[in-house]
Parts: structure tokens; C-alpha cells; sequence
């Protein structure tokens, strides 16, 4: 399977789990389903298992607005919105300006294309891609690291205008993950569907993403996935003693990965990451070596 770079660089993105999860909807007999992340982020999994005709179509749920935003223009308003990133300004004053859009809670149509590029701008240019930080540099930038550091216009560009080829097979929501998947429910017997579903995680979620759980949404996401039958899923976590006694029980298994996000050194590091589905899982061949 072939392996692009995304144009988000997200906190907490799965891509060492794209093979592995390739291989679970092979084993069985997914091949061509449709494919829903309803936590999407950068939804590096769902948009590499498409390119490579893993799934037929992807459906994508994110409650943050910026990234939401961000999504809907890749692949409603491309072109629009590749000319927005060639001719903005990457610096301070841009940030400072786009600033008050962090607050936006609603993504109207006529704000979508300024969410987008603020989106992409906000995770490009903040400490470790996380939207509600501050930009690389601070916002006196006197650090060897400037704010456009990881802002390089003709790649982003270029991986915009990649995804966008796929865009008939992508559909992209702003909604709550589990709001949407209840109302989806006619749905699912139409087509067989996977389900992966990847939410914030349990211990660091609340410095990582604008949109966060508390132990009640745990809890209510557990019972969800409990009482569902209408698809194949799986769900990658922290691994917690909570969310393993939120689980057990169930006719799932765990598998450990090696997968963690660091907040406090803003740095990828060795940590454990839980895998439970409602399918057999198969061996876990993963090391510390995959860690990117
Ligand atoms: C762990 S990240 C997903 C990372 C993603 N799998 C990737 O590879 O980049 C969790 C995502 O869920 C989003 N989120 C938080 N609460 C949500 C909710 N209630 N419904 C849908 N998405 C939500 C966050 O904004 C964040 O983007």
C-alpha cells in the first residue's frame, strides 16, 4: 500500500495504523465498503485506504468548525481555496487577524472557505498542530523557529489538489459523531459499512483538541458501540484502565501499539494505544521502529 503526507499535521494522527487497518477490513471481506471516521482529523486512514481502492467511498464527521471547514473546501471549493493559501500572507499579523476566528462555533456556507484556510493556517502554523496554541515561535517570534516553518505553500498545494481527485467518493459533515451516526441508521443496510472510530483520547484529549471528552461522553460512546448492529467497527484509544473497563465484556480484543503523543515536549514518544472491534483482530507486528 502506498503512503502520502497529509496536508494536517494533527495531534494524535493514526497513520501507522493505515496497513493494519487495511488488512483487517481485507480479512474480512470489507473489501469496498464504505468507510466512516466520525472523529475525523486529518482522517489520514480513511482518505489512504481510498487512494489505494481499499474502500469505495468515506464518509467524514468532525465537530471542530476549522477543520470541518478545512475539509469541505479540499473537496467542494479546491481551487478557491489553493488560491487562498498561494496568496496568504504567512505571518503574525495574519494569525493575530485570524485569531477571532477560533471562536466561530457555527460553520455558516458564506464563512466556510475562511474557516478552511484558517483551519489549515491555524494547524500549520501553531505548536504541534494544535489549533488552540500558540504559533511556532511565539507571538514575539524571536525563536530560530518562525511561524512559516511548516507552512511550505506549493506541498500543501499540491496534496489539495491530490485529494481532490477523489472527491466524488468523499462526503464531508460538521456534526457530533454519535448525533450523526444515530441519524445515519437507514443507512447502514443499504451497503455493508466500517466504522473507525478514533475519539479524543482519555487522559490528554482536553490539551490536545478544541473538542474533548468527559468521562459521561466515554461512557455514552461505550454504550453505543455496545448496543450497535448495523456495522463493523473498530476503536483506537489510550490505553487507560477506565476505557478498558468501559469495554470489557464485550466481545472485543486489545492489542497494544506504540503510538503516543507527548504534550509537554510537543514530541511523539513511546506510550501504549488500545485497539478494540467487534472483528477477530489480527497479530499486531507494529514496534517502536514505526513510530514517525
Ligand atoms: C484523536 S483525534 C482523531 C485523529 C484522526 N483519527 C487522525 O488520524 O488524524 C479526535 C478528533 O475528534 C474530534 N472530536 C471531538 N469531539 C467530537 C465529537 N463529539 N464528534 C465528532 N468529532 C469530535 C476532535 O476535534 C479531533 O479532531
Amino acid at each position: 500500500m502506498t503512503t502520502t503526507i497529509n496536508p494536517l499535521r494533527y495531534p494524535g494522527a493514526k497513520r501507522q495504523l493505515v496497513p493494519y487497518i487495511g488488512n483487517l477490513i481485507k480479512c474480512n471481506n470489507l473489501h469496498g465498503c464504505t468507510f466512516i471516521e466520525p472523529y475525523a482529523g486529518s482522517a489520514v486512514v480513511g482518505l489512504e485506504l481510498l487512494k489505494n481502492n481499499i474502500i469505495d467511498r468515506l464518509i467524514l464527521v468532525e465537530r471542530d468548525v476549522l477543520i470541518y471547514s478545512f475539509w469541505k473546501c479540499v473537496f467542494s471549493a479546491t481551487d478557491e481555496l489553493c488560491n487562498r493559501i498561494e496568496t496568504l500572507p504567512v505571518d503574525i499579523e495574519t494569525w493575530l487577524k485570524m485569531k477571532p476566528l477560533r471562536e466561530v462555533t457555527v460553520p455558516h456556507d458564506d464563512k466556510i472557505m475562511e474557516l478552511g484556510v484558517a483551519g489549515l493556517f491555524f494547524n500549520r502554523t501553531n505548536f504541534s498542530g494544535i489549533l488552540k496554541a500558540n504559533p511556532i515561535g511565539g507571538i514575539t517570534q524571536n525563536s530560530n523557529y518562525k511561524i512559516d516553518c511548516r507552512f511550505n505553500k506549493p506541498v500543501l498545494i499540491d496534496l489539495i489538489k491530490n485529494l481532490s481527485l477523489i472527491k466524488e467518493k468523499v462526503e464531508v459533515y460538521w456534526d457530533d459523531a454519535i448525533t450523526f451516526l444515530n441519524g445515519y441508521k437507514a443507512n447502514f443496510l443499504k451497503k455493508r459499512h466500517f466504522v473507525y472510530f478514533d475519539p479524543p483520547y482519555f487522559s490528554k484529549g482536553h490539551k490536545l483538541y478544541r473538542h474533548y471528552y468527559t468521562i459521561n461522553d466515554h461512557k455514552k460512546l461505550a454504550n453505543f458501540v455496545r448496543n450497535n448492529k448495523h456495522f463493523d467497527w473498530l476503536i483506537s484509544y489510550d490505553d487507560e484502565p477506565y476505557i478498558c473497563g468501559l469495554y470489557s465484556g464485550m466481545n472485543a480484543k486489545y492489542s497494544p501499539f506504540y503510538l503516543d503523543y507527548t504534550v509537554s515536549k510537543g514530541k511523539r514518544s513511546s506510550g501504549k494505544e488500545l485497539l478494540i472491534s467487534n472483528l477477530p483482530l489480527p497479530p499486531v507486528k507494529f514496534s517502536k521502529t514505526n513510530i514517525l
